[in-house]
């Protein structure tokens, strides 16, 4: 692997010596080489790996609910450069791919679903930027896996280049981000809940999600159940033991395997040792 790897920096020294850009720089091709295990980074052919004064930064939610679409920002900053790129995977914790990224914005970015088996997302040429000063960012989305998967990292690497042709003037940087599911978020405020309530949904009806919160007066075993209304298990949205506290989180309309659901009733249940609550929401498509 490291035999390749210096085979292919000599190439791309070759290249750039001779004044002609790159496969990588015309926007079509993708070379995994944004520092997740087994790969290299764009300092395979730009310079200064994580020695300049800028940064690349990884923006997206400290944690995914199971099937959620996400908004995820990247940004690279570099006091004085010019024009700007990046890519980015997504891999669990053995370094297999994970969930969908979607390009939200095609004109600075692109998608290649299976490169080495993986998933990446990177930066035009358009989206490169060329001229914006000392900053640029992009935007586009990644849908968390139908479950549970565990830690979830995104790998990035970005250049912060200079315009002119050759390595010298351009730094790369590395960002990582990592998280696990969080079916569940803690929003206790101040005061400990007095009393078991489960709210009701909002928005209801809704279309295609919505967000169902409660208050557990003490440490409990829960288990918030999503049912149709012949009293069939749709989707389990939480089990498992919680501090006492108030919690919220969301149903997403799809059932265990990730499919969507018909509209019609359902009926989410809390069931503690102690208590049970039950509701009642609508989903309208
Ligand atoms: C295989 C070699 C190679 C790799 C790996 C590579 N590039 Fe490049 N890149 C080039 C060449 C060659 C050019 C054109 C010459 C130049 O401008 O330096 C270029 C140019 C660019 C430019 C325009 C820069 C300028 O100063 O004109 C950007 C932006 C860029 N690359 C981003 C990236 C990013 C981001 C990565 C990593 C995700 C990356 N490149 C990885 C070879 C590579």
């Amino acid at each position: 692997m490291k035999c390749c790897r210096l085979v292919l920096a000599a190439m791309a020294g070759m290249l750039i010596v001779a004044g002609l850009v790159g496969a990588y720089s015309n926007g079509t091709s993708f070379e995994a080489v944004t520092g997740a295990p087994g790969e290299s980074t764009c300092a395979d052919c730009h310079n200064n790996l994580n020695t300049g004064s800028g940064s690349a930064t990884i923006t997206a939610p400290a944690g995914y609910q199971p099937g959620d679409t996400m908004d995820i920002t990247v940004s690279v900053q570099h006091s004085g450069q010019s024009i700007w790129g990046f890519e980015l995977t997504v891999l669990d914790a053995t370094a297999s791919p994970v969930g969908e990224i979607l390009v939200t914005d095609a004109v600075r970015t692109q998608h290649a679903t299976a490169v080495s088996g993986r998933e990446y997302i990177k930066h035009t040429l358009d989206g490169s930027d060329a001229s914006k000063a000392n900053n640029t960012d992009w935007s586009f989305q990644w849908v968390a896996p139908p479950t549970d998967v565990g830690l979830v990292t995104f790998y990035m690497a970005a250049v912060a280049g200079d315009e002119a042709a050759g390595p010298n003037g351009d730094y790369t940087y590395t960002d990582t981000h990592s998280m696990l599911a969080t079916a569940v978020v803690d929003v206790t405020g101040s005061s400990l809940p007095g009393k078991l309530a489960l709210s009701q949904n909002y928005p209801n009806p809704f279309n295609p999600a919505t967000t169902v919160e409660f208050d557990l007066p003490v440490r409990s075993r829960v288990a918030l159940t999503v049912f149709n209304v012949l009293g069939q298990q749709v989707k389990v949205l939480h089990e498992g033991i919680l501090p006492a506290g108030s919690y919220r989180t969301r149903w997403d309309g799809t059932d265990a395997r990730g499919s969507q659901v018909v509209s019609g009733v359902y009926f989410y249940r809390l069931q503690t040792e102690e208590s049970c609550a039950v509701r009642k929401m609508v989903l309208l498509k």
